[in-house]
């Protein structure tokens, strides 16, 4: 890669970047002040007002946005401009209760397809390049998002979408696309349907992988990369801070994502106590938008757990992988866990099939947890069990609970078309109370 194809702000000094920084934090906080009843009042209350930013760090005396707040203001609230001016509307993924409804402006669409297509970039792509695209369209904002992107930088896109796998092999096989972006549990769907038809995965067209929209780990990357002889990078976003295309990981380096700091600005907090701390500690991910027009974020608690770290290949800082977000949290016998503690372990054991569950259920007054995991395709069941009696001990060992481990038979556990649900919660409900 040439720097010569980069935007000047990716190869600027991180003074220069914090200087644009300041500029349009200061522009972004009044800007949702002077428009949005719900932050010129909690500002207020916090006895805080926008003329009292003066340096970035000044950004922390600012109170927090949270998910609460984008459904109290349901739907369009927590907009900052007409919403005649709204072109476009998407909605938070969330199974449960009122979605989080988020607006862009014509502005907004554009600065989203120029960070997505600055993402592609990073993650390989070229102009030219033909893009196999399986994330879901529609209110999610991965297919979408990563279309607008893709046409930006001079893609051909192919707008698959999420689901009809058999029909999805036969396009890789035909339109022979250069690049996937898909979440990584979808791409393991596919990769299993090639195999089933008797598609070599690894003989395709595709270079590279764009993958992204839930936590996954390197041993994930290199069972992808293997599997389907591609090089996978990590894209990362959320629809409250304008989808994905908030940070992207570059393909020479596959270190972590870069934050788009020029548009987006991170902190990461004490998830208990909210104080900012320093970069390298693992907390909560916040965004603060410094570009957006119609939805402004003010300190958004985005409740993925992560560490902020140098930059590397771009002058912005990396976010380390997603550990979970705090929802995912498993606490078993007061030990926290996340399901990527177990994918890591588990993809670390060759006869267990990248396919699992964290079934949580009760036992008297304790939580259980038990592992569901496919043996792999060829593998005797006798000796998967044997395997799974080392996962079990090697959960034991590094993370520190006794977890059960099962082992079911190869297509078993439900695959996914989008976002993999890792957490089946068995547990009888709480009793109402009053
Ligand atoms: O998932 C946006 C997106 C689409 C990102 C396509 C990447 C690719 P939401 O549906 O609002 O938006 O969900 C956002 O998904 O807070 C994280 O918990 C999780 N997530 C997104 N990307 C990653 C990633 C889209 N690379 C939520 N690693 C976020 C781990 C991720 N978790």
């Amino acid at each position: 890669m040439t720097t010569a194809s980069l935007e000047p702000i990716e190869t600027a000094t991180v003074d220069e970047l914090r200087a644009l920084q300041l500029g349009r934090l200061r522009w972004s906080v009044r800007h949702a002040y002077e428009n949005v009843p719900h932050y010129r009042r909690v500002l207020d209350a916090a006895g805080v007002h926008p003329d009292d930013i003066r340096e970035l760090s000044d950004l922390s005396a600012l109170p927090f946005t949270t998910k609460d707040d984008l459904r109290a203001n349901y739907p369009f609230g927590m907009f900052a401009v007409p919403r005649e001016t709204v072109v476009r509307v998407h909605a938070s993924s969330g199974t449960t209760g009122r979605p989080a409804v988020v607006g862009y402006t014509r502005d907004d669409l554009d600065l989203w397809a120029a960070v997505v297509a600055r993402s592609i970039r990073a993650a390989g792509g070229r102009p030219g390049d033909l893009l196999h695209n399986a994330y879901g369209y529609g209110l999610f904002t991965g297919g979408l998002g990563l279309h607008a992107g893709a046409e930006r930088l001079g893609c051909t896109v192919v707008p698959v979408s999420g689901g009809m796998t058999e029909r999805q092999v036969l396009l890789i096989r035909d339109l022979r696309p250069d690049i996937i972006s898909a979440t990584p549990s979808y791409t393991l769907a596919l990769i299993e349907e090639m195999e089933r038809q008797g598609v070599d995965p690894r003989s395709t067209s595709l270079r590279v992988g764009i993958f992204g929209a839930e936590p996954w780990t390197d041993e994930m990357r290199r069972e992808i990369e293997e599997r389907l002889g591609i090089d996978a990078v990590d894209i990362y976003g959320l629809s409250e801070v304008i989808g994905p295309g908030v940070a992207q990981e570059c393909v020479e380096t596959k270190d972590g994502p870069h934050v788009w700091e020029d548009h987006f600005y991170p902190e990461v907090v004490d998830p208990v106590t909210g104080a900012v701390l320093p970069d390298g500690e693992e907390g909560e991910l916040v965004f603060t938008s410094l570009t957006k027009q119609a939805m402004p974020v003010i300190r958004y608690r985005t409740r993925d757990l992560t560490r902020l770290l140098p930059g590397t290949a771009r002058p912005m800082r990396r976010m380390a992988r997603i550990t979970g977000r705090t929802d995912d949290m498993i606490i078993l016998r007061g030990v926290n866990l996340f399901p990527t503690q177990i994918e890591e372990l588990l993809l670390a054991t060759a006869e267990l099939a990248p396919h699992f569950q964290c079934v949580l259920t009760r036992e008297g007054p304790l939580d259980a947890l038990t592992v569901r995991v496919e043996r792999r395709e060829g593998v005797l069941a006798r000796t998967a069990v044997s395997a799974a009696g080392r996962l079990r001990a090697s959960i034991k060992n590094s993370v520190g609970v006794t977890v059960a481990v099962e082992v079911v038979s190869p297509g078993e556990i439900e695959r996914s078309t989008g976002k993999v649900r890792r957490i089946v919660d068995e547990r009888p409900r709480p009793a109402a109370s009053g």
